[in-house]
């Protein structure tokens, strides 16, 4: 099916900037949307967003984007095969020709990869979820994604209240992505009354989780044990913690800075912090725990801890096949997170996971802190039987729109195979 047309407008994102939308719509008259997304804490190898600068919307507005795609990258597209995913990624690459996509942008592409994607779901009437399945491994039938969800948001997306990006809970007891949901409902309010009491709520962050004023990094650490444990479960069985230090942020050159509790550790020092809150506390999953250029530290990080806890790489691998390889040669890290717009393309981004997976590593898929009402990567998750889902926490409809829409996939008539449960995690406890 060919493609007949490419609108491409600038749309708002969940921190109320602009972004990228495209529109393909192919000559029988069925369409799909694609809309970038962005990150707030990115990694230095991932695709470069292209944004115009200037005084206007903080230098945000992505007008250069919108004429890249109606002048070069629409007139390479319409009337090629919609289907023809891999060949219409590789020309977009080619046609930007940078290492990093940031001739045409990052935004540009991957809202343009995930609306031909969309748009030959569209055509093969099939939900998108459905229509990726069928490429599945052999032997392999997609099932729900074990969640990720924010409790606390911090880093950047809380004014560095806390260091600590991501306090989130995973429902390790869960038997159903339903089930996960009401298990996190009650944990996200009792963690919401925990702080209110202690007079701890400072409002929402970028993700939807609550915006703790915590003395300590630690602090945040023991609110989420309690509040686990207020809304009936047991730590560690049924509801268990997963973090994302995103030390990039706080981290360079092995040095780390603590903000909130005023100390600069070594990577050492950041190491042992780390390590013994895995001794500590109920912690099954630790997301970029050392910087992305200390990948010694990643590598004695992982050796220490990831026989019993997920040791999740993003802003060092970056979505990026051959990272994942390097990765693997050393020993760093035991899952990768992936997120399309750090590759640009759906196919690139579809070839790191399978390569992570191929090297035995876990994988999520997740969003990023600067979201829409777009729940592709639900589907993504589910078709490419990732595993996981992060999509931040149980609030703000950007984040609820994907919960909700694992929901309906889980209930609907034609339903996936199952749910991954805890099954899904790398490092087994
Ligand atoms: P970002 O954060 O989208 O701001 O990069 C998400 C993450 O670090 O996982
Ligand atoms: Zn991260």
């Amino acid at each position: 099916m060919k493609i007949k047309s490419i609108a491409a407008r600038r749309i708002w994102d969940s921190r109320g900037r602009p972004t990228v939308e495209v529109e393909i719509t192919n000559e029988d008259g069925t369409s799909g949307i694609g809309i970038a997304p962005a990150g707030a804490s990115r990694g230095t190898r991932e695709a470069v967003e292209l944004r115009d600068g200037g005084e206007r919307f903080k230098g945000l507005d992505v007008q250069a984007a919108l004429r890249g795609i109606d002048g070069e990258i629409a007139p390479l597209l319409i009337g090629h095969d919609v289907t023809d995913q891999a060949g219409i990624d590789t020309a977009l690459a080619v046609l930007d020709g940078t290492q990093l996509k940031s001739r045409l942008g990052g935004n540009a592409l991957i809202a343009t990869s995930l609306a031909v994607l969309h748009a030959a779901a569209a055509h093969a009437r099939l939900p998108l979820w459905r229509y990726l399945a069928q490429d599945l491994p052999q032997g392999q039938s997609p099932k729900l994604p074990l969640p990720q969800i924010q409790i606390f948001g911090g880093g950047a997306h809380a004014g560095r209240r806390v260091d600590v990006q991501d306090f989130m809970v995973i429902a390790t007891g869960a038997t159903s992505f339903a089930e996960a949901m009401e298990m996190t409902a009650e944990v996200y309010r009792a963690a919401g009354e925990l702080m209110a009491a202690r007079g701890a709520l400072a409002g929402i962050a970028d993700e939807g989780g609550w915006w703790p004023s915590f003395t300590r990094n630690e602090d945040a650490l023991d609110t989420l044990v309690a509040a686990i444990e207020r809304a009936g479960y047991t730590p560690g069985h049924e509801v268990s913690i997963a973090l994302d230090i995103a030390s990039s942020e706080f981290g360079k050159d092995g040095r780390y800075r603590l903000a909130l509790e005023n100390q600069e550790l070594d990577s050492e020092g950041l190491f042992d912090m780390l390590v013994g809150w895995t001794e500590r506390y109920p912690i099954v999953s630790i997301e970029d725990p050392l910087a992305e250029d200390d990948e010694a530290g990643l590598v004695a990080f992982t050796r220490a801890v990831g026989h019993k806890v997920q040791v999740v790489g993003d802003d060092y691998l970056v979505t990026n096949a051959q990272r994942v390889k390097d990765a693997a040669a050393k020993g760093a890290c035991n899952c990768v997170l992936i997120k399309p717009n750090q590759a640009g393309t759906v196919t690139e981004t579809l070839l790191a996971l399978r390569t992570a997976q191929s090297l035995g590593y876990s994988t999520i898929v997740s969003a990023r802190s600067g979201e829409t009402e777009d729940v592709a990567i639900v589907h993504l998750s589910t078709g490419w039987n990732a595993g996981q889902l992060k999509v931040g926490s149980f609030a703000r409809s950007e984040r609820m729109a994907k919960w909700n829409e694992g929901i309906r996939l889980e209930t609907r008539p034609g339903a996936p195979a199952g749910f991954w449960g805890k099954a899904a995690l790398a490092g087994k406890r």
